[in-house]
Order: C-alpha cells, then structure tokens, then sequence
C-alpha cells in the first residue's frame, strides 16, 4: 500500500494512519508481519518501523516512537506491507519494507517472488554488499543501489529509468513501490504477474492523457477501448479512456498544479474508502508519481500482448461492503450475504419467465464454445471445487468432454491443449499465480480462454478473450463462502446458455431456472439453523481430531468443499471422501470413535449413499447425516442436519451452507482467528 499527498497538508500522524489503515485493509492477504516507510524529521531521512504478527502490533510499535506525530507534510510519499512469508521465516528482519543501506537510500516494499535472487544475491554479495535478511526482496533494493551507484556519475538517471535498469535484471513475479532519499516525494511502481493499482483523489476535474512514451511510435496502434480486448468488462465502459499522447500526465483541465493524493495497492479494497477512481497497472507498466503528476511508462518496448491504453475506472463497490458490520468475523459475514450474493450473480442474466440466461461476456464467443474439441476447467482451492461441483452439469447439458485440472499439476504435466479447446479459469481474486501462469499457458497455444472470476480488472479478467464476472461482492474472510457459491452458479448459467441450441435440453434447463429461482429463500433457511449447528460443533465435534465427510456424485464437490473449510480455518483434520471409494481404503478409518458426515440429499444416486451408511454403521460408525427436510427414514433414526431439497445439480449450493457454518463454529470454540487462518493467504500471488 502506497500513498502520496501534493498540496495537500499532511502531518505525520494523519501519513501514518492512512498507511496503517490501508495495510489492514489488505492484511486478509498475508498477515505474519507488517511494516511501513515515512519520511523522517531531517531531509534525506527515510524512517522504517517493522514488526512481527498483525498490523495491529505494527501500529502499537509506531505509537510507542518518538518521532514528532505533528510534523506536516504539504508532499509526502508513504509504503506499506503485509508480508505472507515465501523466503525466510516472519520476523522483524525478514518484514519489509528492505532497504538498500543502512541510510535507506532505497526503500521498497515487494509482492511475488524473484526467483534469480540468488544470482543476484551473489554478485552482491562479491561487490561488498551485506544481507541482513533471508529475503529474495532486499536483493532487489541493494541491486538499486548497486546500478545507482555505477550509473549516477555518467548518466542523468530518472528514478523511472532507474527502477527500469533494476527491473530489467528480475525474473519471477513482482508487484514494488521504490521510494528513495534521492528523489523524495517520488514514487515509482511497477509490477509484472502481480496485482498493483493506482487510486487518484482530486477535487479538480482532470484532464486525462495516455502517458507511455515507448508508445508514442507509429507501430503502435491507436489507443483500444477496453471493452475491445477484455468482453467482460463491458459493464464498466463509459468511462474516461487514456489517449495516446506525448504530454505524458494527468493535469488538471486548466493545466495548474492541483492538490492531488494517491494511493497504492495490490487491491481496491485499500484504496475504496478515499477514492473510487482507480487505474490497473498492467504487467510491465511502470507508474511515475512526481509533483502531483502521475506518468506511466512500460518497461519493455510495445504493447506485448497487452492492452494499448489505460483508462481511470470507477469502482463499484461501497466501503460498507468490507467492513464487518454487526458480524463477528468477514466469514461469518459472508456466510450470511448468500442470500443476496447469489441473486447479485444472477440479476439481469436469467430471466425466470421464459427461461433463459443471457451472459453478457460471453457474446460473440458461444459459437466457438459449443464447437469446442474439450472443456478444460482450471483453478485452485475452492474455486476448484467449484469446477468440480458443475462438471457434471457442463457434461450433461452440452455432452462436450470437459476435463478439471488443478492449475498447479495442469502445469506441471505441460498438459496437450490445443486450439479448440476451452479452457475456463475459474478464481475469486483472478489474480492466483498458479491459474494465470496456466492461463498464459493456454493462451501460447491459442486455446480460447474463459475467466470467471470476482475482481473486475484482475489479471484474469483482463487476459482472458472472455469471461463472467460472478458479483458476489468483495469476499475478505481467507476461508471462500460467498464466492463458491457464486462460481457454482456462475458455471451452471453458463452450461445453461451454451446448451441453449439444444431443445432436447429444455426442460432440464427448465428445472434448473426454477431451482435458481428457489434458492436464495433455501439458503435463508438452512442459515435460520444456525443455532443448532453451532450446538452440534460444541457438543459433538469440538473436541475430535478428525472428521470424514462423504458424499457422491454431485456432492462429491461439497464433501471436499466441506473438508477444506473445516481443516482450513478450525485446524481439524478433515477429509471429503466419494462415497463411491469408501470401500476402496477409507473404510479402514471408520470405527465407533471416528466423526462422520454422510450427505444423503435426495438425488439418482441416494440408494448408492444408502449402502454406503450401511457400511459405516455396520462398522459401528454414527454418522450426522445431512439430508432432506422430511425424509422420515434417516430423521428418525440418525442425528441429521435438514436442508431443503432443490434440483439435484443445485443441491451442492444449499448443502455447503451447514458445512459452511460448522466449521465457523468449530474455529470459533478453538479460538482461530477465523479470518486470519494460521499459514494461509487470501490470494496467492506467488507460484
Ligand atoms: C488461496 C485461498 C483459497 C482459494 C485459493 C484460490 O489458497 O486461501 O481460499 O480458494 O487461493 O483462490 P482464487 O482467488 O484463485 O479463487
């Protein structure tokens, strides 16, 4: 998180704040430690406070320094970061920012990996450099001093071309904010498979000029529209586009310099509460921030792929939408936003009278979708369970081979894919590594690509010839709720419009348009037993080790859903088992003592579940069963949990919900910070 002021009167408490502020905005993407870069009470002074755990002992840290909180700023430029641990443990050495020296004459906060650190680390290291920390980040600001240093005397080098020269030399992934002694009130920032964005504050009008001087070549075309390169985006047309042009700021209509404040981040989540314009960085851009004017350059020469203009967008989300409200937790909060969130991804798509869905980032991409070789989805976590829970649904609806891959094996296999194949990546962030690296993948060789994802602008939405953007709203809690559900029925409208050619299909879709229907008054039901499964957490489940959770066919998606969200946030081991393989090995696990949640929703499959029960309870196992609303056979005799019954491709919507909800509960009595998860991240931006 960055944040700049010019002409405007800031005093040290009010940087220190709005940096530690929107660091804890962002805290949901990694949180071992934190830390923040000012400038200091003399000129030439950078100060750098870092502290292990949350943002919150960050903040009790800097209250506890004696630096002068009232010294004002009329331009001032601040960094922050939350650090996920990839290289070197958390601790106060390892957190950024890092710096070059210890004068601090560069300063820099970092996002993603650089993989040939240890190069560079060498080099250094021979040229006399010593390494404070473990981190491939502090190579990257002593390698800033290093080609300052070596290049200053000769050469009038710009902070923008300096940070180019060091950029040059990086492999691997990175979002950074390099701040520096030699240029104060400067900021640069640039990013290459990470997320960054630039959020503009301004009470003036401002006149709004493409500011890449290595466009400004006849090779290159004029400026594209956005919704030319990214279908998906379409709804946020309409707003300014950049032109191409030599004069490379942002100015103010009449040409004066203006009281301007800007801010910095990997998402727009920190940025909301000040401003809703933002402009995305793309992957190579480098962002120049000086005396109010923000210029951007690109790092290699030509558009590469990426889009020819960068336009200031507005943001539609409200800052009511990431704070917790009267909720305990973002999870719990989010748990409860299924009623809405679900008609948010289906509202102005499907028309519940005539039966019919209409996805509007798709148009002009069906006819190659339904001539498509084979379906491959790609994604991670949840999202992946989401593929898995619609699998059948696309292979039902259009009987085109669809095949699921997790991103991470789709590329260690180097898998076959070839032009007329699909490839459909689905992410909440749209930003995890491991699905865009296969997503660039995909696109090399010249498969279409599908993004379905929850962050408008994301690399994923960008990148991809086409996509759904499934509105759930931001979704902070690391554990996903609201956007698994939504990527569920993101993927059912989809397999519904793309089967729309097929009469034979009708009065499926039919039935499936009016579960949709049905559905948010179903969840609102199953989230009105909420006390009950809380009790069942405390009194059955809390104390035990271990928890199996089994189910078939399309509930073979829940069970590991289910799973995922109990061992991810309550630490107990949890395991999601086809109930179809039960008696190929998990078997052996079953005794008297071992927990069992059986699903046992009415579907084509329930007398398959039934032998499977059979076998628990032959093995003295006393399984909770999750199972319909008045199915009196299971009622009377098993401890169940009741949901009400939908069409059976939707039915994994509403039986997530009480797994959803125990393994709240059960995080909750072994004191978890429930949104803040032990190891884990929000989005993982690295490889
Ligand atoms: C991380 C999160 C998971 C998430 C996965 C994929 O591991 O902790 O909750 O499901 O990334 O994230 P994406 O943003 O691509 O859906």
């Amino acid at each position: 998180f960055g944040y700049l002021n010019y002409l405007v009167e800031r005093d040290r408490r009010f940087i220190l704040d709005t940096l530690s502020n929107g660091l804890a905005r962002l805290e949901y993407r990694g949180y071992d430690s934190a830390g923040l870069a000012v400038d200091g009470d003399k000129e030439d002074e950078i100060y750098v406070y870092k502290q292990v755990g949350k943002v919150a002992a960050l903040k009790k840290l800097i209250n506890e320094q004696s630096c002068d909180f009232t010294n004002t700023f009329i331009s001032h430029c601040g960094m922050a970061h939350t650090r996920w641990a990839t290289h070197g443990q958390p601790s106060q050495l390892n957190s950024h920012p890092h710096r070059s020296d210890a004068k601090n004459e560069f300063v820099i906060v970092h996002n993603g990996i650089i993989t040939n650190y240890k190069e560079i680390k060498t080099l250094l290291e021979k040229k006399g450099f010593t390494f404070e920390s473990d981190t491939d980040t502090e190579c990257v600001a002593k390698l800033t001093k290093y080609i300052w240093d070596s290049q200053k005397s000769t050469t009038n080098l710009t902070f923008t071309d300096l940070v180019k020269l060091v950029a040059k030399e990086l492999e691997g992934s990175f979002a950074f904010i390099f701040k520096s002694i030699h240029f104060p009130n400067e900021v640069v920032a640039t990013r290459r498979g990470s997320p960054l964005l630039v959020g503009v504050k301004t009470a003036k009008k401002l006149k709004v000029d493409f500011v890449d001087v290595e466009f400004g070549t006849s090779e290159v075309p004029e400026a594209l529209p956005i919704q030319e390169t990214n279908h998906f985006l379409a709804a946020d047309g309409g707003h300014p586009q950049l032109r191409r042009s030599q004069s490379r700021a942002f100015l103010s209509e009449d040409g004066l310099p203006q009281p301007i404040e800007y801010f910095l981040a990997s998402d727009a989540a920190a940025i909301v509460e000040h401003t809703k314009r933002v402009l995305y960085l793309e992957d190579d851009d480098v962002a120049h921030i000086t005396d109010g004017e923000l210029h951007i350059h690109r790092l290699r020469r030509g558009a590469e792929g990426g889009a020819t203009s960068r336009s200031i967008q507005t943001l539609e989300i409200e800052l009511a939408e990431i704070m917790k409200g009267s909720f305990d937790h973002f999870m719990q909060k989010e748990i409860y936003e299924q009623p809405e969130s679900v008609v948010n991804t289906m509202r102005g798509r499907v028309n519940f009278e005539n039966h019919k869905v209409t996805l509007g980032g798709l148009r002009g991409f069906l006819p190659i979708m339904r001539r498509a070789r084979r379906i491959v989805f790609i994604a991670c976590g949840t999202s992946y369970h989401s593929c898995l829970a619609t699998r059948g649904t696309f292979e039902e609806l259009t009987e085109i081979p669809t095949q699921m891959d997790l991103a991470s094996d789709f590329l260690d296999r180097r898998t076959p894919i070839f032009r007329d194949d699909v490839c459909i990546f689905v992410s909440q962030s749209g930003e995890t590594a491991d699905t865009i690296l296969a997503m660039r993948y995909c696109l090399e060789r010249g498969a279409l690509t599908v993004g379905v994802t929850n962050t408008v602008g994301s690399s994923i939405s960008r990148e991809t010839h086409c996509g759904v953007h499934i509105n759930a709203g931001p979704e902070i809690g690391v554990a996903s709720t609201k956007a698994y559900t939504s990527q569920y029925i993101a993927l059912v409208m989809m397999a519904i419009q793309l089967s729309d050619d097929r009469t034979s299909m009708t009065s499926r879709r039919e039935e499936i348009i009016e579960g949709l229907f049905r559905l948010p008054g179903q969840i609102k039901e199953v989230l009105a037993s909420d006390s009950s499964l809380q009790q069942l957490a405390a009194q059955t489940l809390s104390r035990e080790k271990s928890l199996l959770i089994m189910g078939r066919g399309y509930q073979n998606a829940t069970c590991l859903e289910g799973a995922l969200k109990i061992k991810e946030i309550s630490y107990m081991h949890s395991e999601g088992i086809l109930a179809g393989e039960l008696k190929h090995g998990p078997l052996a696990l079953v005794d008297e003592n071992m927990p069992v949640i059986l699903i046992m929703t009415k579907d084509s499959l329930y007398p398959k579940v039934q032998s499977a029960l059979q076998q628990v309870t032959a093995r003295k196992g006393q399984p909770i069963i999750i199972c319909n609303s008045g199915d009196t056979n299971l009622i009377n005799d098993y401890k169940t949990i009741q949901v009400p019954q939908t069409a059976d491709c939707l039915q994994g919507l509403v039986n997530i919900i009480p797994l959803q909800l125990l393994s709240y509960h059960l995080a909750v009595l072994q004191g978890v910070d429930v949104d803040f998860p032990r190891n884990l991240a929000k989005s993982v931006t690295v490889e």
